[in-house]
């Protein structure tokens, strides 16, 4: 009998299916397909990438292997200059490449926090922060967004929560799912405290070109110098190309702290050198696509949203106040749970994600992606009022 293997607590995941797991997963056995409401894939959502947009990857500069650990100069000045022409000021010192947002945290959870150190995230929120803090031993701990007609934090909360062993506060703009933007007000009330109790800011920006009510809401975080700041973006939503793996942080605030925790990062990076040589030499011609791909998912966002807006205008179902991103949240009807509600509509043919998967703090909620193709989502739309109406006629 072979010794049992010590693995890891902080990789002790429950990996129990659930009621929701089980069903899909049955569904999938007798091969009934779902309208996928969930969808978070640009690449399967059906939208036109410009031909020969991926044969800049196969440079023969991308032949020749210079490790630089925060990413080659010339690609990260190609990127600072494409958000300066925006508007934006960025310089190319100040910018990290990573291989994605989700490198970007756990560069940044390692750069500003040791074990137990805690690091205060916005709920509800996107679900993959909880595991890359499980890796790096930080414990999250969730400050509230309310929702009134409009998504905000909760300030005095935040401020109540901060201790000895917080490090940063992190902030998602426009987040996933409530698409809510952090308001010019809440971002200066956040960098003044950040500013008056040492802490540093993390702000997911990667869904900032995304905004689904005029033009995006708010100035980006890396604006602001007041605190050590760090903004992250990625080829993942700007271009819809996530496979390409790159993501960057630009690092902002009192230039003493910005060059050590750049010096710092540039550690961290080399340890892993993770970012490939081809992407980062396709980067500029990458980003010339980002405005014909870009405008592809905002019509398409827009188009579902007022389309599931329309719809079900005069029902039981409220859709909530949606500013940007590719998500937007549900309200239903308290006659029914959270978890029955998702299941009621599986069963139907049309997965949705349920609010406690985000963390909500009340029921029920559902999450739906406005990234489908609209036959697609109108299906899906379809199958929703169609499980609104025999759910609630029962009563
Ligand atoms: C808010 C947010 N940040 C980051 C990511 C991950 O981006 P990446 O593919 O660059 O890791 C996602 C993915 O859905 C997300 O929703």
């Amino acid at each position: 009998m072979p010794r049992k293997v010590p693995f890891s607590h902080r990789s002790s995941w429950s990996s129990q299916p659930n009621e929701l797991t089980t069903l899909v997963a049955s569904q999938k056995a007798t091969g009934a397909v779902p309208v996928d409401m969930t969808l978070s894939n640009p690449t399967r959502a059906g939208l036109p990438y410009p031909p020969g947009l991926l044969s800049s990857l196969a440079s023969p500069a991308s032949l020749s292997y210079e490790p630089e650990p925060l990413g080659l100069l010339s690609s990260r000045e190609y990127l600072a200059s494409w958000y300066r022409a925006r508007g934006q000021h960025r310089s190319a010192e100040r910018t990290v490449l990573t291989a994605s947002s989700s490198e970007s945290y756990s560069h940044l959870f390692h750069l500003l926090a040791d074990p137990g150190d805690e690091v205060l995230i916005p709920a509800p929120s996107y679900p993959l922060l909880s595991f890359l803090a499980d890796l790096a031993g930080v414990r999250l701990r969730a400050y509230p967004l309310h929702y009134a007609g409009a998504w905000f934090i909760d300030l005095e909360m935040l401020r109540e929560m901060v201790n000895e062993r917080t490090r940063a506060i992190l902030v998602v703009s426009p987040n996933n799912p409530t698409g809510s933007y952090v308001k010019e007000s809440e971002a200066a009330a956040l960098q003044e405290l950040a500013q008056e109790q040492g802490l540093a800011l993390i702000s997911d920006e990667v869904f900032a070109e995304y905004p689904l009510q005029g033009p995006p809401r708010g100035r980006s975080l890396a604006e602001y110098d007041g605190c050590l700041t760090f903004a992250l973006g990625g080829l993942s939503k700007l271009v819809g190309l996530p496979q390409l793996k790159l993501g960057w942080i630009f690092v902002s605030g009192p230039d003493i702290q910005v060059t050590e925790a750049l010096s710092r990062l540039e550690i961290i990076a080399d340890t892993y050198l993770s970012v490939s040589t081809p992407v980062q030499q396709a980067l500029p011609s990458l980003l010339e696509a980002a405005e014909e791909v870009g405008d592809a998912i905002r019509e398409r966002t827009h188009r579902n949203l007022t389309t599931l807006r329309r719809a079900l205008e005069g029902t039981t179902a409220t859709v909530l106040d949606t500013e940007g991103g590719w998500y937007t949240v549900l309200h239903l009807p308290s006659t029914l749970t959270e978890m029955e509600w998702t299941l009621a509509l599986l069963r139907n043919g049309v997965h949705v994600h349920p609010g406690h998967f985000f963390d909500f703090p009340r029921e029920p909620f559902v999450v739906l992606s406005l990234l489908p193709e609209p036959k697609d989502f109108d299906e899906g739309l379809r199958r929703i009022l169609q499980t609104l109406e025999e759910k609630i006629s029962i009563f």
